[in-house]
């Protein structure tokens, strides 16, 4: 059989059966190298729920999979922790099945679902609206509901399974990695797709993840297993990611610093590269990123951890050239918190890219160090010395 359609059991009747996309490599624009995969769970006691679906692409998969453990016409409960669509968009083959099942979600969740799939029978579904505390009896166990409002959709929240102290939490905890096997314990280290994950989805939820991990804490709600929607369970050791989302949401940093730039003929790129050996000559850890040699959800998983950044742009038509201009909009919208950044670049006559820069980089709420660096052309030797010496003011304040 398949290998997507072998159901993993998590604990006595809780199966994990999602789909492994070994071949995705662009996630809505985030890139995924490695693949990624859409994690359903069923859970099998008195009363059937399955919770979160797959890409629609997948249903047929996802349905295959049920169908190795029950008649999946018998769903009684389906959960939609999450409207987008790597999660809900099989909803409506799950429903053709199963025209009476219960669908779980909170109020924007059930407006949303409606918003998506009014042209295919949404109205006819019979909906339960859920809150934080709202449980739901299954027999033997009891699903307990809480809202993750922006973690990271108004219409996000996690599933609870109490009895056996598994926590569904549908995108956070997450990572965009295809891998055979479904446990932590069972793949090595995954903190780093994790962070990557962290970084482009959650970053400008800081506060949410903080004020949720707070909330778990006071409704009581002890963790055995993490079971999010991408990527691997966290069986073992499940604090790990929660201890880690708590130090990226306050803005924990090492010291470290990048080099982001992009150039046309060079010499914002002399400039980069002597910016770099500035900072090196300190001893100070650096990275020197060229915005079109490197996958700009790579770089913003490196900003998460990195105290200061210096951003480098030619003047192209009085401006930023245009993958800088792309890059910092991204970045923006992620509002990193407590950053440092300086911007450097060549230009050929009036120039304008570094203001720019600048200019983009405080509205993203970055601290502005010191003016930044321009060098008409090509830049000399003495220019060059100027680079390295900014290097090494960086390289302190990274510290
Ligand atoms: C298409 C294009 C448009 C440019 N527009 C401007 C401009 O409006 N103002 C300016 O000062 N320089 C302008 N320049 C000159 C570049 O800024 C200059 O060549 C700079 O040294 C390029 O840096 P790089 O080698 O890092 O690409 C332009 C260059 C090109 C190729
Ligand atoms: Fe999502
Ligand atoms: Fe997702």
């Amino acid at each position: 059989m398949d290998e997507n359609h072998k159901p993993v059991e998590l604990a006595k009747g809780v199966y994990w059966l999602g789909v492994i996309d070994w071949n995705l490599r662009d996630f809505h624009g985030f890139a995924t190298p490695g693949g990624g995969t859409y994690n359903s769970y069923l859970i099998v006691d008195d009363k059937i729920a399955l919770i979160d679906t797959v890409k629609a692409q997948f249903a047929g998969e996802l349905i295959k999979s049920i169908k190795t453990l029950i008649d999946p016409s018998k769903i009684d409960y389906v959960i939609e922790n999450h409207v987008e669509m790597d999660h809900s968009s099989s909803l409506p083959a799950i429903m053709r099945i199963a025209p009476q099942a219960r669908v779980f979600a909170t109020k924007h969740g059930k407006a949303g679902i409606c918003n998506y799939y009014k042209a295919v029978g949404c109205d006819e579904w019979d909906f339960e609206v859920v809150e934080t505390g709202s449980e739901l009896s299954l027999g033997n166990r009891t699903l307990m509901f809480i809202e993750t409002i922006m973690l990271h959709w108004p219409d996000s929240m996690h599933t609870y399974l109490k009895e056996d102290r598994i926590l569904f939490s549908n995108d956070a905890f997450g990572q965009h990695i295809a891998t055979s096997h479904r446990f932590n314990d069972k793949v090595g280290d995954v903190m780093d797709d994790a962070a990557t994950y962290y970084a482009n989805i959650l970053m400008p939820f800081g506060s949410q993840v903080l004020a949720y991990v707070d909330k778990v804490k006071e409704l009581g709600i002890e963790i055995d297993m993490i079971a999010p929607s991408h990527g691997i369970i966290w069986r073992q050791n499940p604090e790990q990611i929660i201890n880690a989302y708590v130090r990226w949401a306050s803005g924990e940093t090492v010291p470290k610093v990048l080099v982001i730039y992009d150039t046309m003929w060079g010499s914002t790129e002399r400039m980069a590269k002597e910016i770099l050996h500035g900072v090196m000559s300190k001893d100070v850890d650096v990275k020197l990123l060229n915005l079109r040699k490197n996958d700009w959800s790579m770089i913003i998983k490196e900003i998460l951890e990195a105290p200061v950044i210096a951003v480098g742009s030619p003047t192209v038509n009085n401006g930023m050239f245009f993958p800088v201009g792309g890059f910092l909009t991204y970045l923006k919208g992620l509002r990193p918190k407590g950053k440092k950044a300086v911007a450097f670049g060549s230009f050929g006559w009036g120039g304008g890219a570094v203001k720019a820069v600048e200019k983009e980089m405080e509205s993203a709420g970055f601290e502005i160090i010191e003016p930044g660096l321009q060098v008409k052309f090509r830049p000399d030797e003495d220019e060059l010395e100027s680079c390295r010496k900014l290097g090494i003011r960086i390289a302190d304040a990274a510290k």
